[in-house]
């Protein structure tokens, strides 16, 4: 798909025809791995849960209701990063920023995900209210790992309208 058609298509879908087969997110996640991070470090970690049996008690412990419902019939991915690593050079911080660099990549590494999963013919659900508990006791997500998103992953079976966005004087400025 063309880049501007790509990112104009991708929206956030909230239901589910069907989820997305094991190669087809394979592919997905190596192509994520395509996203830019802090010395190349690639701290982004996916947890992939994808099979119906385990799918339907997942979702049922560790999304609230509304989450639970928008991503029904979809695959998971639970994405993470390593702490401590990212924006620190020896075990201390470079900057003020701290863990949140990690943060930042993996950011960006979960916005590849979900436009290369849209130039796959898959439509996401980036879920950032989620229990961080519940997914790491199920998954057995190291302590050093921070749980972010839980991304929902199929096909769409609605096509919602573009949501809006701030004009760009609102969000930048030039100097
Ligand atoms: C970090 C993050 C967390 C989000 N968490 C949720 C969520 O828990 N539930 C939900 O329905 N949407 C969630 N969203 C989706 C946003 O509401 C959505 O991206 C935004 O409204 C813009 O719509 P669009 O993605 O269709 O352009 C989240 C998005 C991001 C980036």
């Amino acid at each position: 798909m063309d880049f501007k058609e790509l990112i104009t298509a991708r929206k956030s879908i909230r239901k589910y025809e069907s989820g997305i087969d094991h190669e087809a997110l394979v592919n997905i996640l190596k192509e994520a791995r395509r996203a830019p991070s802090w010395k190349n470090q690639q701290t982004a970690r996916c947890y992939a849960v994808e099979t119906p049996e385990t799918l339907e008690e997942f979702r049922a412990a560790v999304l609230p209701s509304f989450n639970r419902n928008s991503s029904a019939k979809a695959a998971l991915i639970v994405t993470t990063y390593v702490k401590g690593n990212v924006g620190f050079n020896d075990g201390t911080p470079v900057n003020e920023i701290g863990n949140g660099w990690g943060a930042y990549d993996l950011g960006l590494h979960d916005a590849y995900l979900i436009l290369a999963a849209k130039n796959a013919g898959y439509d996401t659900l980036i879920m950032g209210i989620r229990d961080g508990d519940a997914i790491r006791a199920r998954l057995g997500i190291p302590e050093n790992e921070e749980i972010m998103s839980v991304i929902a992953i199929g096909k769409a079976a609605e096509e919602p309208a573009a949501r809006p966005r701030k004009e760009l004087d609102e969000v930048v400025k030039f100097f």
